[in-house]
């Protein structure tokens, strides 16, 4: 996902922009340590997700070269999952090739995908990426995330911030400061409505009034450093939010990782 994500370098880039790039690969870098933490499925749906995204992006830039790989990528990704045992996942051994039934699919709309992208149809690229959701992500989310209620809230929350840190990412490195400024208020925003006693102890089921202070000064950091983020976003300083980013990271998804997660 983060390892290793490619950046398209449109020719003519301006310096500031290239300022917030050299920024954007230190905080990519960083995240790619922390995210070799994460529950292994976790981190391997976000690295699928990861590299839809750069599908689209590179169908929306017409760099189709960098589709094509995307998609060959994730065909490797679906692959190497299946020689997985998805007890391993918490998941029943006995629908194991069921499981892999779906990561099967997963791979063969990926190849579509790819050929697509190689003859520069975008229209059928796309077609590919609509088939992937419903027959690979979608269908296999039915059978096995929802039912075993692994889509639980403290998840979605996470989700959440995941897609907004994300989305900040890319919003510095397209200098697209109005989508940095709305997602740094949308994590604000998020964080403070978690920060109350009543939404940790339901959301998060920590109930020791010693934890859930601790847990909610991790909060405040989150949603202290979003703001710095949002403003530097308002002023168009990439260096500043590239900052703040960096901090909110460290001082709020890292941390607060270390100890609950
Ligand atoms: C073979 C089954 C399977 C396929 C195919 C699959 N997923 Fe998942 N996905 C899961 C399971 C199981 C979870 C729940 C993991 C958990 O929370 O423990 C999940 C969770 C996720 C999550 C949330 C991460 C989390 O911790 O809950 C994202 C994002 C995601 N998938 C994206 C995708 C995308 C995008 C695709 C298609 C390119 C995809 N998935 C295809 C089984 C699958
Ligand atoms: C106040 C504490 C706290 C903060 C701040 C926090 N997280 Fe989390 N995060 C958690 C907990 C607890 C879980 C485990 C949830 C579960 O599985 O029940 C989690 C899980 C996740 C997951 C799901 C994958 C997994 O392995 O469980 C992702 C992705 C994630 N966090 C991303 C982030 C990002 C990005 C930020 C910062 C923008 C962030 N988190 C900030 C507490 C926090």
């Amino acid at each position: 996902m983060l390892r290793g994500t490619w950046i398209p370098l449109p020719s003519g880039l301006r310096p500031s922009v290239l300022g917030a790039l050299i920024g954007l690969a230190v905080v990519l870098a960083i995240a790619s340590s922390s995210f070799a933490r994460l529950k292994p499925i976790a981190r391997a749906m976000i690295e699928a997700l990861e590299t839809v995204n750069q599908i689209g992006l590179g169908l929306a830039i017409e760099d189709y070269e960098a589709s094509e790989r995307a998609a060959r990528s994730l065909r490797n990704q679906a692959k190497n999952l299946k020689k997985i045992d998805i007890e391993i996942f918490g998941l029943n051994p006995a629908r194991n090739a069921e499981f892999d039934g779906y990561l099967t699919a997963m791979e063969e709309t990926a190849d579509v995908i790819a050929a697509a992208a190689k003859k520069e149809d975008a229209h059928a690229a796309l077609e590919g990426l609509a088939q992937l959701f419903q027959s690979a992500c979608l269908a296999c989310h039915r059978e096995f995330r929802e039912p075993a209620k692994l889509l639980r809230p403290p998840v979605l929350y996470m989700m959440n911030f995941f897609n907004a840190w994300r989305e900040m990412n890319r919003g510095l490195a397209m200098n697209d400061f109005a989508l940095v400024e709305r997602q740094a208020r949308e994590v604000a925003t998020a964080s403070r409505t978690l920060q109350r006693d009543s939404a940790i102890e339901s959301t998060f089921d920590i109930h020791e009034p010693q934890e859930r202070e601790e847990f909610e000064g991790y909060l405040r950091h989150l949603t202290q450093r979003a703001g710095e983020i949002e403003r530097a976003a308002v002023e168009g300083d990439a260096k500043k939010a590239t900052w703040a980013m960096r901090k909110m990271w460290e001082d709020g998804c890292i941390s607060c990782h270390e100890k609950f997660r």
